[in-house]
């Protein structure tokens, strides 16, 4: 399946967004709600991994450096170099793909005991996400989990495109058990009160 986008979304336009200069979204430290998750008294196992959208890839790193098997998947380059880069000085092996996420399936179909959200559900055209919730689905074994940090503002328009806590439970409850789907209490200040972590259980 490849997806149709506008082409404010494609690549390239990702692409040119990383080329202008430091990419707004980009936190430069793993989402404080993931360093939470890992730290806490029942954080998942260990386990494969897949980052959607991964970036730069600061979430990725950080999995893989608590013992996580990652493979962090973007379709621009210039951040998957990035990320090739940072991973080698940390001597960490992490499996790189520069792809389009509706293109990993079938061939990576069940091979993930985890996947990672984090402001790609915000990044693609919202009219994907019901695409975007079947391939999680592909991805993931039965009862691997979806580890997400949804961007939860209200404001119209997009990239980034928010959502609510609503729409994840009617997209995703066909395929998932929420686990935990609650307000983000440690975002920066730049997202406060606009983070929803969620916690979702392939069936
Ligand atoms: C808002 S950025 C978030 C990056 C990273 N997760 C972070 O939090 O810093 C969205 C990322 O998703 C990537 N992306 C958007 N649509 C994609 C697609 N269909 N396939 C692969 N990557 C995609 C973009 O290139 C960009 O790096």
């Amino acid at each position: 399946m490849t997806a149709q986008t506008p082409s404010s979304l494609s690549s390239a336009a990702w692409e040119q967004r990383y080329q202008e200069g430091t990419p707004r979204w980009d936190l430069g430290q793993p989402a404080p709600a993931f360093q939470s998750l890992l730290t806490a008294a029942d954080a998942p196992q260990p386990g494969r991994a897949i980052a959607l959208g991964a970036g730069r890839g600061h979430d990725a790193i950080f999995f893989a450096q608590q013992g996580f098997e990652v493979t962090a998947v973007d379709f621009a380059p210039s951040p998957i170099q990035s990320l090739r880069e940072q991973s080698q000085a940390q001597q960490l092996s992490l499996n790189l793909l520069q792809k389009d996420i509706f293109d990993l399936t079938p061939d990576l179909a069940g091979q993930f005991d985890y996947a990672i959200e984090h402001t790609c559900f915000c990044a693609i055209d919202p009219s994907l996400r019901p695409d975007y919730v079947a391939l999680v689905a592909d991805l993931l074994v039965p009862k691997g989990e979806l580890l997400a940090v949804f961007f939860t503002h209200q404001r119209s328009g997009g990239p980034p495109f928010g959502t609510a806590p609503a729409e994840v439970r009617q997209l995703f409850e066909p395929y998932f058990d929420i686990v935990t789907l609650e307000p983000v209490a440690n975002s920066v200040p730049s997202r406060h009160g606009e983070e929803h972590f969620g916690r979702l259980r392939r069936r």
